[in-house]
Order: C-alpha cells, then structure tokens, then sequence
C-alpha cells in the first residue's frame, strides 16, 4: 500500500513534494485529476485517462495527498476517494470546512478562537421576481451590516470562497458600502449572499502559520510564521506585491494556532493547514512609520533578486537546479539589512500586542514551495508526507 499525491498540474509546489519524497526515500505515485474519467457502476470503480487506466494504481494507495488545486476538484477528490476505502490529507469534512471562509470562522468562534466580528447576510444584493421585476436588496443589506459593525473603522466584504485578495474591498462610508454590496454577485467564489467583517487595524503586515498533526502524535504548530507585509494597500497578500519576512511566534499564539487546527481537525487522524491571522494593533504601532517604509522600499529593491528566479523558465526544465538558485536568492535577501530591521520591528509588535492577534482563515492546500519554506523554515512537503506515513 502507498501513498499518492493527486494534482491538477504539477506546480512548483508538486514538483516540491516529489523531490521532498525523492530526499526522504518515499516512493510515491502520481494521480491525475483533471483530464479523467471516474466511473462507478455495478461492477466497481474505474479511473482512466484517455492513454493510462488508474484503476489499479488508486486499488493499491491508501493514502492520497489532495493538491487538485481548484477548491471544487479539491472537495470532489477527498470525498470520492474516502467513498474508494483511501485516507485523504486533507478529508473532506475538512476541505468543506476551510472551502468557505464562514463555516470556517463558525468553527474556530465554536471554540473561543479570536475572530474578527463576522456578519453573514444570506441575501444577494438584488432578486428578480417570476414576473421579471428586479428588486433591490443593498440598502437593506447595507442596513443590517452597519447596525452589526457600527463601531468598526471600516467594514470588509469577501467572497466566501475567496483566495489571493480577490474581490476583497474595504468600505469607509455608507457610499462606499452600497457600491461595494452592488459589486457582490453571486458567482463560484461567492455563492450566496454577502460576508462582511470588521477591519481590523493591523499595522502593515499580517500573518501565515503552519499547523499539523500526524497521527498518534500531538498536534504542533511551526514556531515561526510567514510575514507579509507592505503598505500599499489593506490586503497584506504576496500575490499583491507584498514582501516576506520571518516572524518568531509567541507561545499564546502557537497554541490558539494548535487550537484552529483542531476546532477543524475534529477527530481526523492527520492534517496540515496554513492559518492566516491579524493582530489587531490599533495604536500601538511600535517604530517611526516613515524610516519603516524607507527600510520596506530598500528590502523591496534587494527582493528584485528573489523576482527574477521565480519567472525563471528553468523551473519547468530542471527543477531541482531552478531550486538551489531559488534557495540561494532567498538566502541573499534574507542576509541584508531592511530584512533584518523589518523583521525585528514586526517581531516585536508580535509579542506586544500578542493578546490581539485574531484568526480569520484556514488554508488546506496551501503554496508552500517558495515563501513558507524558505523563509518561515518549514518544508511543508515534510509534514505531509509524514502525516500520511502515519496513517498506513
Ligand atoms: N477583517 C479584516 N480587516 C483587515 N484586513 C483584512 C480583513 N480581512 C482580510 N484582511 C486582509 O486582506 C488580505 C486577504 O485576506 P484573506 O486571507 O481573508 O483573503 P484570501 O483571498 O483568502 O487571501 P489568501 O488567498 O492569501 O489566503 C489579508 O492580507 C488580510 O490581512
Ligand atoms: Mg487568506
């Protein structure tokens, strides 16, 4: 019996995986889950692409690393697989839980995790009758969202099924709102109706951290998360253009951190998640904003580096020489000043206003390859491949 990794396209993240099992002596086998048919009839299961049939491959692999990519395929891969007899990192409860960003928060809310103040307003902003006739739904909704969150500096809508910044907006004033709400139709990230929150003041940076657990063994969370950081806009992603920093995790964090992962856990065996939190600093902006800025635009310039590799075209030709020049270009940019400076003035906001931090998602299959790995110094391949020899 062996272990599968299941994928869209092999990315940097794949290609990761399998040069991580490479080095750990783990064989494992590949599955498709884009371009196949799976068949179910009386007489069993089949999975064939139009060359190769799988059929005896997925018989003999218990447990399958999902990496479909697309959140929909994702959650059509764990469940069909479990229904096949196989263990799936993640299972499917999870997957259905960390799909939607409010089932999400519901879950770690459960437990008393910190959340930012979350509104769901089931209704879409407009409605069109049988007869034909549109009716307007955004100044009820805006209505609702500012009795819930009056006392908040600005209100932030997201889709549901979100990632990369998309769609996430920020309102300032009743105009700003109603236009935004407008903006919201429904759509595959944003089924149904509206998810607002509070905006939480946090500085200019925010924060990725690595939870797992194999089974057996207690569930841990990597001491040091992913920053993410720039001033150009609210949204703190890297995909935005956003610079990365290593950050030192206090201990009360580490543990709200094990505790998402089991509010979503529940009684699973193994997973592995990529949380995302805020820490809601308010005023307590601990060093001078201008020269900060001044270190970020310098740390900006050596990063240009660290760019160049990442388009490298050799990634797809010769992964593994792609990689050490990657590891090396991160190396260099982690060695100069503005990283050490920024790194430490966001390390010590961390631990000043550590009792502020907030968890508002849980990635399931998250990148890794690049940023996490290289500079929070957690392999996520490891844990993966790890949690799944755990469960054979
Ligand atoms: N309530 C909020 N208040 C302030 N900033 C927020 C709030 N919600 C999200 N953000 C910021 O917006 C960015 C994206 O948020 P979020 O993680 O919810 O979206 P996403 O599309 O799932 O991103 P990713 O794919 O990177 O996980 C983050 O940098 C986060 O700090
Ligand atoms: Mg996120």
């Amino acid at each position: 019996m062996s272990i599968a990794l299941l994928y869209e396209r092999s990315e940097n993240d794949e290609n990761g995986i399998k040069l991580t099992a490479e080095q750990l002596g783990v064989p494992l086998i590949y599955l498709p889950f884009r371009k196949i048919a799976l068949a179910i009839h009386k007489d069993g299961y089949t999975v064939k692409t139009k060359g190769k049939d799988y059929t005896s491959t997925v018989k003999d692999v218990a447990v399958v690393l999902n990496r479909a990519q697309s959140k929909n395929r994702r959650l059509y891969a764990s469940h069909t697989l479990e229904l096949f007899d196989k263990k799936v990192i993640n299972p499917s409860q999870i997957e259905f839980a960390c799909y939607s960003k409010l089932r999400t928060l519901l879950h770690f809310w459960k437990e008393g995790i910190p959340i930012p103040k979350t509104v769901y307003v089931p209704c879409d902003p407009y409605d069109t009758t049988k007869s034909g006739t549109r009716i307007s739904n955004e100044k009820d909704i805006a209505d609702l969202l500012e009795n819930e969150l009056a006392s908040a500096d600005g209100i932030v809508i997201k889709p549901d099924a979100g990632t990369h910044g998309n769609k996430i907006v920020l309102s300032k004033n009743r105009e700003q709102l109603i236009t935004n709400i407008e903006q919201t139709t429904p759509s595959i990230t944003n089924p149904v109706g509206i998810i607002a929150q509070e905006q939480i003041k946090k500085w200019f940076y925010d924060l990725r951290i690595i939870a797992f657990k194999e089974k057996g063994k207690a569930p841990v969370c990597h001491p040091v998360a992913l920053a993410r950081a720039g001033f150009k806009d609210f949204r703190t992603n890297t995909y935005l253009g956003n610079l990365v920093f290593d950050a030192k995790l206090p201990a009360s964090i580490r543990e709200l951190a094990v505790k998402c992962g089991k509010a979503l856990g529940k009684e699973h065996d193994a997973w592995v998640f990529a949380l995302d939190a805020m820490i809601n600093v308010g005023e307590n902006k601990t060093a001078d904003e201008a020269q900060l800025k001044a270190e970020l635009d310098k740390a900006a310039v050596a990063f240009k580096t660290v760019q160049k590799v990442k388009v490298d075209e050799t990634r797809l030709t010769d992964f593994p020489r792609w990689n050490s020049k990657l590891e090396a270009a991160f190396h260099k940019f982690m060695g100069t000043a503005p990283y050490a400076k920024i790194k430490s003035v966001i390390e010590e906001n961390i631990e000043q206003n550590q009792q502020n931090v907030v968890f508002h998602e849980a990635n399931s299959c998250p990148e890794f390859w690049e940023q996490t790995r290289l500079i929070a110094g957690i392999n996520v391949a490891v844990p993966l491949i790890k949690s799944a020899q755990s469960m054979i």
